[in-house]
């Protein structure tokens, strides 16, 4: 196992995408602020997607404008072309994610591309980002299972995440997308991609679908990998993936990494404050919302 671990905070941007309700600006902001504060390094923020896919996050430029940039910590966004790059840059971001998947039925539901196509898509961004010396983050969806092709063959997961990886992208997140795998499947798919890319650079993002979330993080930790992305309370799923629910909470992630003696260097008490109150707001808005529509 490696001393410490990096958490990846995606509660603001993989949380709220999928949330029934579009949440306030303001409460995204004093999330994000919240978050900060908490001693997290990376704290995703939003989404530069087109807001007719995505209109949780159609607020991306003003969120970014907003929230506090707390010094050494890094908040990325996600980015899925060219388009979404010029976003992005003209309110001074500095980290970008792009995103694909594993399998192809996926990708054309959540990206409207091929595979093929989609790596093409992000060639000249990830250029254009090593020019402004912007970092590349990259992530691999359904990389244990895909909700419309079922299995996905591993020699597809390694493939894909070494693309990313051969591109410029510095870190590659493989997301279990749907929640559907169990350790064995976790720890096999990991060594495989950690053939071709090195662990360093590889990072494990699970949903908690059916509740094997924190076991599947335990057995890639096992296997030496430093970088686990997870959602303050819990929040997350992707609109485009039926059947995905919420990723791993953060604060069980931080407990466990804590109980194993990894630092992480967040404050769990102060994290756990934070879910309550993005739950309370969460449930006021769907409260509202159920109110007005009554
Ligand atoms: P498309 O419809 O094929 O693209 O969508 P298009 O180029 O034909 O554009 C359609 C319209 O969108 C045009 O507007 C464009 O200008 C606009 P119109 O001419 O009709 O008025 N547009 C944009 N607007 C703002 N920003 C942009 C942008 N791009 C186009 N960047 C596209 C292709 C990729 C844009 C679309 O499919 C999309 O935005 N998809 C995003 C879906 C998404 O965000 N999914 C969730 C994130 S992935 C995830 O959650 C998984 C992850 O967590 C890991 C895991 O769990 O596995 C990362
Ligand atoms: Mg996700």
């Amino acid at each position: 196992m490696s001393d410490g671990v990096r958490i990846v905070e995606v509660g603001a941007r993989d949380g709220l995408q999928n949330e029934k309700t579009i949440v306030p600006t303001l409460v995204k902001i004093e999330l994000i602020d919240r978050l900060s504060a908490t001693g997290l390094q990376s704290i995703e923020a939003t989404s530069f997607v087109s807001p007719k896919w995505v209109p949780q996050l159609a607020d991306a430029a003003d969120v970014y404008t907003a929230i506090q940039k707390f010094p050494g910590v890094r908040y990325p966004v996600l980015v899925p072309n060219l388009q979404g790059y010029a976003r992005a840059r003209a309110v001074g971001v500095s980290e970008i994610a792009v995103f694909t998947a594993a399998s192809e039925a996926f990708n054309q539901k959540n990206i409207n591309a091929t595979i093929a196509k989609s790596l093409e898509r992000f060639a000249p961004v990830v250029e254009r980002a090593q020019t402004d010396g912007v970092a590349v983050r990259g992530y691999v969806s359904t990389v244990l299972g895909c909700p419309y092709q079922g299995e996905v063959p591993l020699a597809d997961v390694v493939r894909v995440a070494k693309s990313l990886h051969a591109m410029g992208c510095y870190e590659i997140s493989l997301g279990d997308t749907i929640g559907i795998g169990t350790p064995a499947k976790a720890r096999a798919m990991l060594k495989a991609v950690a053939g071709e890319v090195p662990m360093s650079a590889l990072a494990i993002h699970f949903h908690d679908t059916r509740g094997q979330a924190l076991a599947n993080i335990l057995a890639c930790l096992e296997l030496g990998v430093g970088v686990i992305d997870s959602a303050v309370s819990g929040v997350g799923g992707c609109p485009y993936a039926r059947g995905a629910s919420g990723n791993v909470a953060s604060e069980d992630v931080v407990y466990m990494l804590h109980g194993l003696g990894l630092a992480t260097g967040v404050d769990l008490d102060a994290l756990i404050e934070t879910g309550r109150w993005l739950s309370a707001q969460l449930a006021r808005e769907n409260g509202s919302k159920v109110g007005k529509a009554a």
